[in-house]
């Protein structure tokens, strides 16, 4: 006891889910996780990014429970996820498969956002008030009354994201919530889930291939390759150059990528590889005026 520092038990109570996962296979043999160490501290917003077949959706499966034969163990507010029933874990985390459609069962949007609030016991007026909210915030209100299979992808992945505001989990896992989301879908999701993150203070950690969008939202990234994590960090000490990606089968934010090559191509001198766009024009026009000074004193 001697040794652990008060700031150490704080932040200890902070972790919300501490996953530390030796090894596990698949029944076929397939070992799709090993040496995973991540820990999700209250109020973050973390990203697992990975190439298809890294082991994203693996490793999200392992923090809710869904998967259990594995070696290691994942904590839930330092409780053995093991040792929890699936109701214990469903009150705190909610999850969103990668593919709607194994997810949404009931007939219609109405009944399907519904069953999560009323499975937790909310009466059938607090109900009908999150769905509407629910509906509202993924702008599908109007879409209360459509059976669910004559939704567009993009919709069935919204009503998923419904179903879970509407019961409002303290943390999220979720399973590449923009995929199929056309450009400004996927920003709009993003930023919802950035809402929720800031102003509710729901933890959120999700697998996404996303990159361009990821350090505008994102606290924190661990990049997956092979079922291990191989870097783990804020997106500025991830994304430093192209050729780190290329081995892990991913890219740089494009216009991360642009300031790289007119920095180490074209020698323009520039301090720091920016990661968005405003950042990026703050930088180039920061760069441009140094020049321009320069210019002028001599
Ligand atoms: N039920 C299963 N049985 C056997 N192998 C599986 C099973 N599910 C996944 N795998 C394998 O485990 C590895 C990790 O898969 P996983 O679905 O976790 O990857 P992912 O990073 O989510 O990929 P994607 O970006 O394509 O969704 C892959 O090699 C995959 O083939
Ligand atoms: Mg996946």
């Amino acid at each position: 006891m001697g040794d652990i520092k008060p700031i150490d038990i704080m932040n200890q109570t902070d972790i919300r889910l501490s996953v530390n996962v030796r090894s596990f296979k698949y029944p076929d043999g397939t070992l799709a996780s090993s040496g995973v160490a991540i820990n999700v501290r209250r109020g973050e917003f973390i990203g697992l990014l990975g190439a298809n077949g890294s082991g994203k959706t693996t490793l999200l499966k392992i923090m809710d429970g869904l998967l259990k034969d594995y070696d290691g163990y994942v904590l839930l507010d330092g409780t053995d996820i093991k040792k929890l029933s699936p109701r214990d874990i469903y009150k705190k985390v909610g999850f969103v498969f990668q593919n709607p459609d194994n997810q949404l069962f009931a007939p219609t949007v109405y009944e399907d956002v519904a069953f999560g609030p009323l499975n937790m016991g909310f009466s059938e007026k607090e109900t009908d008030t999150r769905i509407h909210c629910a509906l509202k915030d993924v702008e599908m209100e109007k879409f209360a009354g459509k059976p669910i299979q004559n939704l567009s992808f993009g919709e069935k992945k919204r009503i998923c994201i419904a179903g879970l505001l509407a019961m409002g989990h303290e943390i999220l896992l979720l399973d590449e919530p923009t995929s199929g989301l056309d450009p400004m879908g996927e920003y709009k999701m993003m930023s919802l889930l950035a809402k929720l993150n800031k102003e509710k203070n729901v933890t959120i950690a999700m697998a996404t291939h996303s990159v361009d969008l990821l350090p505008i939202f994102l606290d924190r990234l661990y990049i997956l390759s092979n079922g291990q994590i191989v870097r783990e960090g804020i997106p500025e000490n991830i994304f430093t150059a192209p050729e780190d990606m290329d081995n892990i089968k991913l890219r740089m934010p494009q216009v991360a990528e642009f300031i790289y090559r007119l920095k180490h191509e074209d020698k323009i001198p520039f301090e720091k590889i920016p990661l968005t766009i405003g950042d990026a024009r703050r930088e180039i026009l920061k760069t441009f005026r140094k020049h321009m000074n320069e210019g002028e004193a001599n």
